[in-house]
């Protein structure tokens, strides 16, 4: 099994100098360690170059919130992966429900974006989730399917190996009501069953975290579920303290 992954989603929060007192307190507490689990940090746009610097030469990766689906070109204000690439990511967010809701980004697109993001080659964190209403009228399932083979069209091979897959409940992204250990257990069984049926084997491997409300107080648990392999972590990872306590509790699984 690969490793488990803790990623912090910064949002729109922090800019260059505090980016750099954020990471070098999350650092500070994880240098001298062995760690187990893959630690990533995602900082706005503005700060990634100055976090990278912090980070030169440590396992700590880097990641972007979003990309655009071309490598280049006259598109005014927007971020190439190729530049990401240039400044020492790894990974890119892509499809959070905020860029779903807010900037109408739809499977088609984000499908363009995996493909350009997997050219390069990085590896893409490609989030999925239902909405409340959804839930309640029991769509979850043919929600996430439709994103899923919308989202993965053509992604096979290695592309796919490379591919990370978050389950963010809308519902609980930032409301402070994570889903239950249940309701994730739920979800991610039926997603690595999804994934095996569209891409076989493969799908065994495939990193699923789960994001949504995710704290040192659920974390253990959240991650202990079978088919958990990390979080995506939003508010939580802006709190050093936090952050850190997640990376422990990931430790202490040991899955
Ligand atoms: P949250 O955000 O941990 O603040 O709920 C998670 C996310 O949006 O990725």
């Amino acid at each position: 099994m690969k490793k488990m992954l803790i990623a912090g989603n910064w949002k729109m929060h922090t800019n260059a100098f505090e980016s750099v007192k954020l990471i070098e307190y999350i650092y500070g507490g994880i240098k001298d360690k062995n760690l187990n689990c893959k630690v990533l940090v995602c900082p706005p746009f503005t700060s990634l170059y100055p976090v990278s610097q912090v980070l030169k030469g440590s396992k700590v990766l880097l990641g972007a919130q979003n990309c655009h689906e071309e490598i280049e070109g006259a598109y005014t204000g927007e971020i190439s992966v190729r530049m990401l690439r240039n400044i020492g990511c790894s990974h890119v967010i892509i499809g959070h429900s905020e860029r779903r809701t807010y900037f109408g980004e739809t499977n088609d697109l984000l499908n363009k974006k995996l493909k350009v993001i997997l050219e390069r080659p990085l590896s893409p964190i490609f989030c999925i989730g239902e909405t409340l209403e959804e839930r309640r009228a029991g769509n979850t399932f043919d929600v996430l399917s439709l994103q899923l083979e919308e989202g993965l069209d053509g992604i096979e091979g290695e592309d796919f190996e490379r591919t990370v897959i978050a389950y963010e409940p809308v519902w609980a992204i930032g409301t402070g009501v994570a889903a239950t250990d249940e309701q994730v257990k739920e979800a991610h069984d039926w997603l690595r069953g999804k994934l095996a049926e569209m891409r076989g084997e493969a799908a065994r491997e495939t990193i699923l975290l789960y994001g949504g409300s995710m704290k040192p107080k659920n974390a253990e648990s959240l991650l202990s579920i079978d088919n958990v392999n990390g979080g995506l972590i939003g508010g939580a990872s802006l709190d050093p303290e936090s952050f850190l306590k997640i990376i422990e509790s990931a430790e202490s699984v040991n899955k």
